[in-house]
């Protein structure tokens, strides 16, 4: 069946989520700054379009970053300037505490606070952790010879990166991943939420519980600095405040950085070469990873709301307007990059692509996923051989299936299982090389 792409709901229609591209190509072909059929939005599928709009936090507020066209308010959004509207009602809104749907000054202050906490030191020492923490998760698994990828590796590997980020005492690892067990992907097709945060609520007592006892009694360890941390005129947030600050990043840091890695594995799977050649240069695996994060970029849309009549890329946008900024369209732009459908290790400017967002909201976990991946990459390709997608689960190479998460936030396989041969010679690393 050919799906009339002029009319296809975008937020429901199961259709587009194996190879979105094609609809991607269809809303720029038309014009890269788009209104939709449904829920009033307009899409915006240009690269330039998409960063200029990410960059203007004057006229496009943040409050419905996640659930786009779903923010909904008790008055109709009318007027020359919908911002007294939007002040009078966010508070209503779903994920209106944390801080990606915040804007000035609020959201400033929140994230200064949160990037005190994200210094270059505490990345280098987690960095140390994350050698260690990849081959444990390897250790798990690797003498099988086969694994479903994500929940094998990539999920713990990706969320007890950010607890050990947070602090989180190794001997709680464990109940980690046990709570973690219980959540569910974002922005599920045909429903109208973003990401459920509610499965996350059980981390709020955890975290709460750490920021009121090291306030308590301080020590010398990540928590306290958690604890303590201030806003940049010296106030102290409550403690609410800190905990949202902290779950709010295995919110956004996990099934991204879950399904990069998982995406990364796809593609060294589907072009066996790629696993020699980086086994060979391993500097070259920081550009595997930007070109991954570009060819699929994980967060497929993020949204703003219009604050005030204004134009992007000669399109005019009312005020009230929902601006969906599809970066899994922008990061393809041809105008941008050169053949966008290919995957080339070589490409120059990949690292411009806006998987992380850009201007003020841009992902602070960005060194972080990028490290991710690096490390991952590195003792995956040590301790594995000729790593192949299993055709029991994804077919022969020619009719190759896939699923993916049924959401219209992230882009990202749902499984994916691959067999190797184990490289048992392989020493395991105690710290960073
Ligand atoms: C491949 C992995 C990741 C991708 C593709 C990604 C993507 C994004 C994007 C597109 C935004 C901007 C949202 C907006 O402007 O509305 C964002 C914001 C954010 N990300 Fe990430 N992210 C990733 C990993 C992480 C990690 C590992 C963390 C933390 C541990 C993290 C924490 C955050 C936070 C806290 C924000 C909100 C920032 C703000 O509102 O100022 N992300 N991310």
């Amino acid at each position: 069946m050919t799906t009339n792409f002029d009319q296809v709901d975008f937020f429901s229609d199961a259709s587009l989520l194996d190879d979105p591209y094609p609809y991607f190509e269809h809303l720029r072909s038309k014009c890269p700054v788009t209104p939709l059929p449904h829920h009033g939005v307009v899409a915006v599928s240009g690269h330039e379009e998409a960063t200029d709009v990410y960059r203007n936090a004057e006229t496009f507020s943040s409050c419905n970053s996640v659930i786009g066209p779903f923010a909904t308010f008790p008055e109709p959004l009318e007027g020359d300037d919908v911002s007294p509207i939007i002040e009078r009602y966010r508070h209503q809104l779903p994920m209106n505490e944390h801080m990606v749907t915040m804007d000035p000054p609020q959201h400033t202050r929140e994230r200064a606070l949160l990037m005190r906490l994200i210094t270059p030191k505490r990345l280098k020492q987690n960095e140390d952790f994350m050698w260690r923490l990849a081959d444990r998760q390897l250790d798990e698994f690797l003498d099988e010879g086969r694994c479903e990828f994500i929940s094998a590796y990539s999920q713990p590997f990706a969320m007890l990166a950010v607890a050990d980020l947070l602090g989180v005492p190794e001997s709680e690892h464990q109940r980690f991943r046990e709570g973690f067990g219980l959540s569910a992907s974002p922005g599920e097709l045909g429903g109208t939420e973003g990401p459920g945060l509610n499965a996350l609520s059980w981390l709020d007592d955890y975290f709460a519980t750490y920021v009121e006892d090291r306030r308590g009694q301080p020590r010398k360890d990540v928590l306290t600095d958690l604890a303590l941390a201030t806003y940049p005129d010296g106030s102290t947030p409550d403690v609410t405040a800190v905990v949202r600050t902290a779950t709010f990043l295995f919110a956004a840091g996990q099934e991204t950085t879950a399904r990069l890695l998982a995406t990364a594995m796809r593609y060294l799977c589907e072009r066996p070469e790629l696993q020699d050649e980086l086994r060979g240069h391993r500097e070259r695996i920081p550009d595997f990873i930007e070109e991954t994060l570009r060819i699929e970029s994980p967060v497929k849309a993020d949204f703003r709301l219009a604050r005030r009549a204004t134009t992007v890329g000669g399109v005019e946008i009312r005020p009230g307007t929902p601006v969906m900024l599809l970066n899994g369209a922008a990061n393809r732009d041809p105008r941008r990059f050169e053949c966008p459908a290919e995957f080339r290790l070589d490409r120059a400017n990949a690292k411009e692509h806006i998987a992380f967002g850009r201007g003020a909201h841009a992902c602070p976990g960005g060194p972080l996923a990028r490290a991710e991946g690096r490390i991952s990459l590195e003792r995956i390709l040590d301790r594995m051989r000729d790593i192949r997608l299993s055709e029991e689960h994804h077919g022969p190479a020619a009719v190759r299936r896939f699923e993916y998460e049924p959401t219209w936030v992230l882009r990202g396989l749902r499984q994916i299982h691959i067999e190797f041969t184990p490289a048992d010679d392989e020493p395991r690393r105690a710290t960073s090389p």
